[in-house]
């Protein structure tokens, strides 16, 4: 809760959710902080109840600490958002490539979420979850997992087919590999989507931009009507639906409404080639909070814009309305987790700047580097500190540019500190690396006092597991 002492506002207090109401919890998206995080009476920060100077003592770090609560919240809110503001059928699939993992896809599994997955690694881990389509037979794997993807292979797509889940067509390649394997497939016809690039444009980051016209994925709006002729003379293939995404950590609602809106007349023209679209997927996107600057709608005001859209779009073709797929990763999972790091040397550069450096960075978490990206962080154990100094949060990799973050305005540290960054849960493991041979950190799961090991550490094993010495090399010359 937040300290009602205005001395503390200026410390790491200052990113703890404010939370009066238990019924009536604020949208995960727009906290710095997971909702579970309280000071305790150490003055250390806490999470799912588990002090994090504690968690770093018994996993060692960096590490990664994901708040089970906020997870299952983000989930809910989504959900009940759709419920709520939709009145025909919904669904979210949890867009996994945001962190995959067995046991993030187990918790978003018992919420009732379904999956995308865009490559055949993140279909196995999501199979592996166990996750399954209802045994009841209401609804079928095809109805929980959704196979993405710009360049899939033969492979990817056989285990696609085989398990059962929705393919979500990208381009030609693919269709004709597709028509092709679903007329020998075991089961046909094959369930798929098609995806489709709507050219709207929106305001994020160039790299994590997808929908506009020049972009690799989908097919182009010009193609439309060649492909639904060419999908409605495959008998192998059913064409259940039709998918568009238009990037991601936005915080405008109009866009998606837009794109809603561009959907659904697309909707009506595949029905006029007689194909059975009953879905339509908006892609995922909502932006959360990485700095105090960052302003995202609510989950439940993006859902009630985008709800409101398809109706719109929907009474005015005069069409019944589709089952409404949403696929949000960032806004489900960023802001329940944090990154904790134990703080290192300290460089004084006299009237130029500090650097304090942590014992991981860019390869734990390669989004400043690769987009720039801003982020926030507190010293855990020593929450109501002063803030004191500004300085750079560098990394320990073998280059200049592995900054976590510029002028973080921080109390006065020493070695040994925790220093944790806020809203990692979303993109940092999932693209991770092993720059400079460095093992990927350790995950932990928190939740009412309790921690256990999502992902293992990784070690110096780890580190030349994969690699092989040709014996005429063990021995040259
Ligand atoms: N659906 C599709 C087809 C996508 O390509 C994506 C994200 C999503 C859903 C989920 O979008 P979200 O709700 O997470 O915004 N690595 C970048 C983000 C890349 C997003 C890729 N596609 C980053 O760290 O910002």
């Amino acid at each position: 809760m937040l300290s009602t002492d205005p001395s503390l506002q200026n410390s790491g207090h200052r990113y703890l959710p404010k939370i009066d109401n238990l019924e009536n919890l604020p949208s995960p998206n727009q906290e710095l902080l997971p909702l579970s995080a309280k000071v305790n009476r150490s003055d250390c920060l806490e999470i799912g109840g588990c002090d994090l100077s504690k968690l770093v003592e018994q996993f060692g770090s960096p590490l990664y600490v994901l708040d089970e609560f906020t997870l299952r919240i983000a989930c809910r809110q989504y959900r009940d958002s759709f419920a709520t503001y939709y009145s025909g059928e919904s669904q979210i699939i949890y867009a996994s490539k945001a962190w995959s993992c067995l046991a993030v896809c187990r918790i978003i599994d018992s919420e009732g979420l379904g999956f995308d997955v865009v490559s055949g690694g993140e279909l196995y881990t999501t199979l592996k979850a166990g996750v399954k389509g209802d045994l009841s037979g209401a609804e079928a794997l095809r109805d929980r997992i959704y196979f993405h993807g710009n360049n899939k292979s033969a492979d990817e797509l056989h285990l696609a087919i085989e398990s059962g889940c929705t393919i979500i067509v990208d381009n030609w390649l693919e269709l004709d590999m597709l028509a092709a394997m679903a007329a020998r497939a075991s089961q046909h016809p094959v369930p798929i989507m098609l995806r489709l690039t709507p050219g709207i444009e929106c305001h994020t980051h160039e790299y994590i931009r997808t929908g506009h016209l020049d972009s690799k994925f989908g097919f182009d709006p010009s193609q439309i009507d060649t492909v639904f002729t060419y999908v409605s003379q495959q008998p192998a293939l059913n064409c259940v639906g039709l998918h568009a995404h238009i990037g991601s950590q936005i915080f405008e609602r109009q866009p998606h409404q837009d794109l809603a809106e561009v959907l659904v007349e697309w909707m009506k023209k595949a029905q006029e080639y007689g194909l059975p679209v009953k879905k339509l997927n908006v892609g995922g996107g909502l932006g959360i909070r990485y700095t105090e600057e960052d302003d995202p709608p609510a989950i439940a005001q993006w859902v009630e814009a985008v709800a409101s859209a398809v109706e719109a779009a929907c009474q005015h073709y005069q069409l019944p309305l589709p089952q409404l797929i949403a696929e949000p990763g960032r806004s489900l999972i960023g802001s329940a987790c944090v990154t904790a790091y134990t703080i290192g040397s300290r460089k004084e550069i006299p009237d130029i700047r500090t650097y304090i450096a942590v014992d991981g960075g860019m390869s734990d978490n390669p989004r400043p580097i690769t987009y720039q990206s801003l982020y926030r962080a507190l010293v855990a154990n020593r929450m109501s500190a002063p803030l004191s100094e500004t300085v750079t949060v560098a990394g320990k990799h073998c280059e200049s540019g592995d900054l976590l973050i510029k002028d973080a305005l921080l109390p006065k540290t020493e070695p040994g500190d925790i220093l944790v960054m806020l809203s990692t849960g979303a993109y940092n493991y999932s693209m991770a690396s092993n720059y400079n041979r460095i093992g990927r950190p350790a995950a932990v799961v928190v939740n009412q006092g309790e921690a256990n090991v999502i992902l293992k550490r990784e070690t110096y094993q780890d580190s030349i597991r994969q690699d092989r010495l040709p014996e005429r090399l063990v021995n040259f010359p």
